[in-house]
This record gives structure tokens, C-alpha cells and sequence, in this order.
């Protein structure tokens, strides 16, 4: 298949790394097309847990080469981290394998002071965001008065940047922030060029060019399609195209390549969101505890970038069959399952109650959530600890209903269910 797109079907961190890093061995190309060091992706190897932010999670693998696209904002400094923490742990990130699109977005640090200023000045309103700058930079690129990664090849990239650095002074500033110093800034930064030049490329031609010959590519989406900016729980949401739509204009690919693609939405077999914003299936108190773990495991439900505790409740249908037309999927995969062992009853969402009305599906998306009201089917749990089992036959039960209670209200096959964070915790459909 010539363009697999992984993508997040609820509020981001629904296991997208690890499952882009079992289809990855295949792909030719894995590239990430939206967003940036705000994305955190877990990919457990053995006794190796991998954290990834920028770099595709597909890197793992020798055979794919990582793309970075143009839809992404990308900030130096964290990638250079990034790379030297995969290099350290023995995986190739030489330019051979790791290409960054000229025309991605630069994050620097004046984005994410300006980040830190907006949201302490929404106060209770704050959309709690990551802190790294990404909705000041997607704000620069929208108002094309960014810096790309590819003006850091050109000899007046230092006078950019400082005027760059000290148009945000003057917003900082107006906002009572701390102002930034300009020189330092410069020498990182002059460090930096150095060090990413040889990795900067025209990436759209390269990736088409591997959809020309027959290759296939494997698109990584990162946050999730709730997060969106056009289709998400708008105002709270990132500031990119987190949706399938995003990969095209994200990574300079035409939609013909869209013909035989698979869509794979990624999805919790609860739901989790982090940071503010309306959450209809929200559970509390002991429920919450129970499904978001201590924070002991590493798989626990705590930011996999800021290590804020995640929110949780009950798997919300309502909101999983709007993912599934805003994307166009053509499969799911459930990730979590292990994490409901042993629960009594299992609650689905499967419509929305308001003023005595049902809802199978609301009536403006997720934007207007207020009033409305979670209408559950219950199913009955299952005791069984389901990490080592690799056949679906050998899943019990209940589990079994409960994955064709998603199927059917999706209209969707399940492809893949995961049953652990590790690499071969993976039961196939
Ligand atoms: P992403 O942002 O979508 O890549 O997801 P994250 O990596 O931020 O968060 C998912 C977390 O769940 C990570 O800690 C994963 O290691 C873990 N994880 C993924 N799949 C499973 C699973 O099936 N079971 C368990 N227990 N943990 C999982
Ligand atoms: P991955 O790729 C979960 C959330 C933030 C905040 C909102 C805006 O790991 O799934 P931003 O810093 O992007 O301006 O924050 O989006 N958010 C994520 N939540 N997973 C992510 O990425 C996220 N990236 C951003 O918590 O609510
Ligand atoms: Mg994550």
C-alpha cells in the first residue's frame, strides 16, 4: 500500500508512536506532517523506552528513512537533543536517514516565551498548552513573518533572527513578560545551523518521489483529531492540521496519493485528554485513579512531554464516529486494553442526551459540547489479564464484545488491539 496515515483519533497520546513503530519495519518513508515538540510518543523496545517528540517514530527501524514536513513548526534545539539522545542510544540518524523539509517552521525561544506570557494572561481560561511554543510560531507562519528552516542556510539568517527576537521583545513587553536577550540567542543559534544544515532538504520532492517508484510511506500524525485546528474542541485545541487532510498540504504530497490509502485511527480503549477543554465522559475519584494508574508504570497516564496527569473517563462513540468521518478512516486500532482488566462494567458512550433529545451525532461536531449529556450502553468486564495473548480467539469474551460493540458503532474493522506498551504486545485482527 503506497500511503498508510496513523492518526490520533481522540485527544492525542493514544499509542500512535508505538503502532507507527509496528507498521514502520514495511514503510519506506515515515514522516510527520504536523506539530511539533509538544507531541510526545512512547515506543517501548525490550528494556528501551524510547520518547520521541520530533523525530518519526518509524526511526527505530533501520529500513525507513524519517522525515520531518513542512507542516511542522521545529524547534533546533530540541531536535539537535533529540538526535543526540537516538544517536547515544545507538540508532542512525546520520542524514541518510533523517530529512528536515526547508520549508518546516522555526520554533525559537521568543515562541515559547510568548507561549508562557499568553497563557498566564488567559489566566482561568488557559488552554494548557504544552509551553513550547507552538501556537506563537503557527501564529508567525499564518501572519508570514516566520523564520523557516531553510532561511538558516542564508547569510543573513543572524539579522532575522534578531529582528525576529526583538519584534517578540516588544509583545513580551506589552504582555509584562520578561524580555528576551538577543546575543546569546544568535551564538545558539549559530551553533545549531551548523549542525542541521546537513540534514535540510526538499523533502515533498523526495517523499513524492518514493510514492512515484512504488514505496511506501507512512504518515505520522501527532496530537489527535479532537486537537485539531479547524476540527477540534475549538478553542482548546493545538494550532495545526492534526486531521488525515493535514498530510497532503503537511508534507507536499498531491491527494491522488490518497486513492489507496490506508487510515488507520488510533484509539484508546478509553479516552484521555490533557489540558483544559469540555470532556463529556470525564470520570473522577476512584474510577479516574483506576484507569490513570499512579504514575508508578511508565505507561501510566501522565504526559508523555510535561508529565501533567492526564484526565480520563469512558470511551466516547459519539465523538470516535466523527473521527471516523473527518478522516476518512478505514480502520481502527485499540490500543489499552490490558488497562481494562478487571473492571466490573465497561461504560460506552453511544449518543448524547440534551433537553429530553437524543443525539447520535451533534449537531455543530465537538465545538458545542456544553448541555450535552454521555447516553451509555454498559457492558460487562472481564478479569482475565490479556497482556501476553497474541490471537484474537484467545481474547475473552467480553473483551471480544466489547471491541465489536466500537466496530460496530464505527462501522469500521479493527485491525490491530493492544494489549501492553511492549513492541510485540500486539494482537492482529
Ligand atoms: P502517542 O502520543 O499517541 O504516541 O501516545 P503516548 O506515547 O504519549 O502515550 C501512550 C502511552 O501508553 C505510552 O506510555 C505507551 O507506552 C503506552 N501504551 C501504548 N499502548 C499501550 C497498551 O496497549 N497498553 C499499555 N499498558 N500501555 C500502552
Ligand atoms: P501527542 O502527539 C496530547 C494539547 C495540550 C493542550 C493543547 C494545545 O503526544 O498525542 P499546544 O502546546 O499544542 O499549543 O497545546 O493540545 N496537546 C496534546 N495533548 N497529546 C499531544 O501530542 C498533544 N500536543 C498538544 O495539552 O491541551
Ligand atoms: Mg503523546
Amino acid at each position: 500500500m503506497p500511503l498508510q496515515i496513523i492518526v490520533g483519533a481522540q485527544w492525542g497520546d493514544e499509542g500512535k508512536g508505538r503502532i507507527v513503530d509496528w507498521f514502520a519495519a514495511q514503510a519506506d518513508i515515515v514522516a510527520r506532517y504536523n506539530g511539533g515538540d509538544n507531541a510526545g510518543h512512547s515506543v517501548t523496545v525490550g528494556s528501551q523506552l524510547f520518547k520521541l517528540h520530533l523525530v518519526p517514530s518509524g526511526i527505530i527501524h533501520s529500513r525507513p528513512i524519517a522525515v520531518l514536513g513542512n507542516g511542522m513548526v521545529i524547534n533546533p534545539e530540541a531536535l539537535l537533543n533529540e538526535i543526540d539522545m537516538l544517536a547515544n542510544l545507538g540508532v542512525d540518524v546520520s542524514p541518510r536517514r533523517l530529512r528536515v523539509s526547508h520549508a518546516a517552521h522555526l520554533i525559537t525561544p521568543a515562541h515559547r516565551a510568548l507561549d508562557a506570557a499568553l497563557e498566564a494572561q488567559r489566566g482561568k481560561g488557559s488552554i494548557g498548552t504544552t509551553g513550547r511554543g507552538i501556537g506563537p510560531a503557527y501564529t508567525d507562519k499564518a501572519a508570514r513573518t516566520n523564520l523557516r528552516v531553510g532561511d538558516m542556510l542564508s547569510a543573513d539568517f543572524g539579522e532575522k533572527l534578531a529582528a525576529h527576537i526583538e519584534a517578540a521583545n516588544r509583545t513580551l513587553t506589552a504582555l509584562q513578560a520578561p524580555v528576551l536577550e538577543v546575543q546569546p540567542i544568535l551564538s545558539r543559534f549559530a551553533e545549531y545551523v551548523s549542525r542541521i544544515a546537513p540534514y535540510i532538504a526538499d523533502t515533498s520532492a523526495e517523499t513524492c518521489a518514493v510514492l512515484a517508484q512504488g514505496g511506501s510511506v507512512l504518515a505520522e500524525g501527532a496530537q489527535g483529531t479532537l486537537l485539531d485546528l479547524d476540527h477540534g474542541t475549538y478553542p482548546f485545541v493545538t494550532s495545526s492540521a492534526t486531521t488525515a487532510g493535514g498530510v497532503f498540504t503537511g508534507l507536499g504530497i498531491g491527494v491522488t496519493a490518497a486513492r489507496d490509502a490506508v487510515v488507520s485511527g488510533v484509539c484508546k480503549s478509553f479516552q484521555t485528554r490533557v489540558g483544559s477543554g469540555p470532556f463529556p465522559t470525564e470520570v473522577f475519584d476512584d474510577l479516574a485513579l483506576r484507569l490513570r494508574g499512579t504514575g508508578a508504570n511508565p505507561w501510566d497516564e501522565y504526559g508523555t512531554t510535561t508529565g501533567r496527569p492526564r484526565r480520563v473517563g469512558w470511551l466516547d462513540g459519539v465523538l470516535l464516529r466523527y473521527a471516523v468521518r473527518i478522516n476518512g478512516l478505514t480502520e481502527l486500532v485499540i490500543t489499552k486494553l490490558d488497562i481494562l482488566s478487571g473492571l466490573e462494567t465497561l461504560k460506552l458512550c453511544v449518543a448524547y442526551r440534551k433537553n429530553g433529545q437524543i443525539y447520535q451525532d451533534l449537531p455543530f461536531g465537538p465545538t458545542e459540547l456544553d448541555g450535552y449529556e454521555p447516553v451509555y450502553e454498559e457492558f460487562p468486564g472481564w478479569s482475565e489479564d490479556v497482556r501476553d495473548i497474541r490471537r484474537w480467539r484467545d481474547l475473552p469474551s467480553a473483551a471480544c464484545d466489547y471491541l465489536q460493540a466500537i466496530s460496530q458503532l464505527t462501522g469500521l474493522p479493527i485491525r490491530l488491539v493492544s494489549v501492553g506498551p511492549e513492541r510485540e504486545q500486539i494482537v492482529e485482527h
